[in-house]
Order: structure tokens, then sequence, then C-alpha cells
């Protein structure tokens, strides 16, 4: 990839993962993030040298969208209010940035003809219990008035654009990720279960399980997210293509709590809290979120190959060294 990058979102969590890689690469890369969950610490290991740009500003800002995006023939727009518990703290502003800053993306670039990878989710399949989940599956979303579903529903609006767009021409390509995770994982945990349980266990504070915990998910290491990204990226049949972008290893919540517990050496006590006690303004939860990754195995050549125990003791050994629960203990 030896033309210019724009990276929305690129000082996020995946965002500054993709960063790394395309750097790595050879690739010169434009990182436009608001810094609203990013962090400067994400990007600013990169030596000064490096061909990285880094703007401050927001995707909701068409005309800055629309500079930056006239400069860059490949744009990987992630920049999103991200997770379901971020998404219920301000509907509004989430709404907007999902779906105004999409669409600014998405019409830029199809006025400058660069090529475009959309950041959308396995959220989009909701409470569907036809598992595991294709692409071509029925979204199944529970009443407008439950905010979960509007981060569900934003993010099939800009797929709904993404679609249209490319019938009139713009080269786009939808990666649905199922929950990634690695180092540089947000402490505040927006929308990681991952990171909750950490700080959870380094503190020594009850790991709180939400229901019976029998609800399942497939977690992504970052790297298996990244590499399924930037496959989308280059191969010619992936535009105007959506895939699944996860891991196959399906494991409840419960046992992911078990298993960080367990690993951190932690004397956190499990404790099951019912989902109207954690959202008292209601929630509804999917009960299995397991990728099919048949196309995106045969037609991005993607296979995961980090496995939940090895992706858990990098991210661990991360957080202990990050997180400020782990410091207190320190
Ligand atoms: N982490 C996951 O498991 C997961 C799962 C499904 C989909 N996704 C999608 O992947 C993308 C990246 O998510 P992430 O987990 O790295 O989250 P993140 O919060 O770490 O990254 C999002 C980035 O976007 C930036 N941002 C937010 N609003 C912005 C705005 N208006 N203008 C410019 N920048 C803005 C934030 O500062 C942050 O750096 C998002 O589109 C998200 O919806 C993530």
């Amino acid at each position: 990839m030896s033309e210019p990058i724009l990276v929305t979102g690129g000082a996020g969590f995946i965002g500054s993962h993709l960063v790394d890689r395309l750097l790595a690469d050879g690739g010169s890369v434009t990182i436009l993030d608001d810094f609203s969950t990013g962090h400067e610490a994400n990007v600013s290991a990169h030596p000064s040298t490096a061909p990285l740009r880094v703007v401050r500003g927001s995707v909701t800002d068409e005309r800055l969208v629309d500079t930056l995006v006239a400069e860059h023939p490949l744009v990987f727009h992630l920049a999103a209010a991200v997770g379901v518990a971020h998404i219920m703290s301000d509907p509004v502003a989430s709404l907007h940035t999902n779906v105004r800053g999409t669409e600014n993306v998405l019409a830029a670039a199809h006025r400058y003809g660069s090529r475009v990878v959309l950041a959308s989710t396995s959220e989009i399949y909701g409470r569907s219990t036809e598992v595991p989940f294709k692409e071509t599956a029925n979204r199944v979303l529970g009443p407008t008035w439950i905010h979960r579903w509007s981060y569900s529903t934003s993010k099939a609006v800009d797929e709904h654009l993404a679609f249209a767009y490319a019938e009139q021409g713009l080269r786009v390509s939808i990666v649905r990720y199922f929950n990634s995770y690695g180092p540089r994982i947000d402490e505040r945990g927006y929308g990681s279960v991952i990171a909750r349980f950490v700080t959870q266990a380094l503190s020594g504070e009850p790991i709180t399980v939400h229901g019976d915990g029998q609800q399942t998910r497939c977690f992504t290491y970052v790297t298996d997210t990244v590499e399924g990204t930037v496959l989308a990226a280059r191969r010619k049949e992936a535009l105007g293509n959506v895939f699944n972008i996860g891991s196959a290893e399906e494991v409840t919540i419960r046992d992911l709590a078990e298993r960080i517990r367990r690993m951190l050496g932690s004397a956190s006590q499990l404790t099951l809290v019912p989902y109207e006690a954690a959202y008292p303004t209601g929630f509804q939860d999917t009960p299995r979120r397991v990728p099919d990754l048949g196309r995106a195995r045969d037609v991005l050549g993607y296979s995961p190959t980090v496995s939940l125990d090895a992706g858990l003791a990098l991210t661990l050994a991360w957080c202990r060294a990050h997180y400020a629960a782990a410091g207190e203990r320190r």
C-alpha cells in the first residue's frame, strides 16, 4: 500500500494497531481523531521520522473530512462512538457521530474516488439466534426506546449508506468486527467486558457477570482484527462486500471471567448481577454471538491465528503494566 492512507479513529484501540501495521508495511498514514476515547499514548510510540501525521478533529466536520479524503486514495473509517455502554450514556451524540460522520467520509470518498474500508460490528445481528451469524442473516433488534439497539442501528445505517454509494461507484468494503481485544484496550472498558473484568480482578473487587453468565462471545485478538481489515482493503473481490471479522472460539462470559481471575491470580469473587440491576433503564442481551467466517475465508483468505488463552496472556501482561488498578496493588 504505497498510496497515502487515512485512518479515522487511528488513536483508538483497533485504529492504533491498524496504524502500526500500515506503517510496518511501508505505508504513509494520516490519522483523523478527536481523542474522545483515543489516546495520545496509542500513537506517540512511533519514531518522529515515521511517515505519520495526526490531525485532531472530528469526522462530523464536513469540510475537514472533505480536505483529508481528497488527499488520500485509501481510507479506513474506524472513528465512532463505540460500545453499547458508551452509546447508552449519550445516545444523541453517539448517533450523530456514527451516522453523520460516516456520511461525510463516504460522500467525500465518492467525490474523490477514494477506496474505503468501513468498520462495522457484530452488533448488526442484534438478538438473532441463527448462530453462527452469516453476513446474509436477518437482523433481530429490540424496540427503539431501548438505547442499546441504537449502536446496531447506527452502524446498519452506515452499511446501508455504503451499499447505496457502492451502487453509484464508490469502492467500499465493510468489516463487521466481533469483540476485539488486546494491548491498549481502554481501561474505562468502553464496551469491553475484558477490560472491565481485568480492572475488577486487579483491584480485588467482585467480578460482576451480567445475567447467568451463560451468554457467549467470540473474542478476537486485535492483530487478527487488523489482518482482516487490511485484507479487505487489498482484495479486489472485497469491493461492495461485507465480511465478518472475528474468531470462531466461543466462550461463555462466566468462563471468561474465571479465566481472567485465574490468569491474574486474583482473589476477586465472581458475582452474578441481574440485567435489571446493571441497566435500570432497560437492556436486552444477545445470547450467543458467533461469526460464520466462510465468506472472509473464501474471499479474503482470512483465518484468525491467536487463541483466546494466548491473546489473554498478552493482553493481561499489558494491563498489569498500564492499568491504574494494577498500580494500586504494586
Ligand atoms: N472493539 C471492538 O470489539 C469493536 C467491535 C465492533 C466494532 N468496532 C468498531 O471498530 C471501530 C474502532 O473501535 P475501537 O474498539 O478501536 O474503539 P475506540 O473508542 O478505541 O476507537 C474509536 C476512535 O474514534 C475516535 N472518535 C470518536 N468519535 C470521533 C469523531 N467524532 N471524530 C474523530 N474521531 C472520533 C475516538 O477518539 C477513538 O480514537 C469503531 O468503528 C467500532 O464501532 C469495534
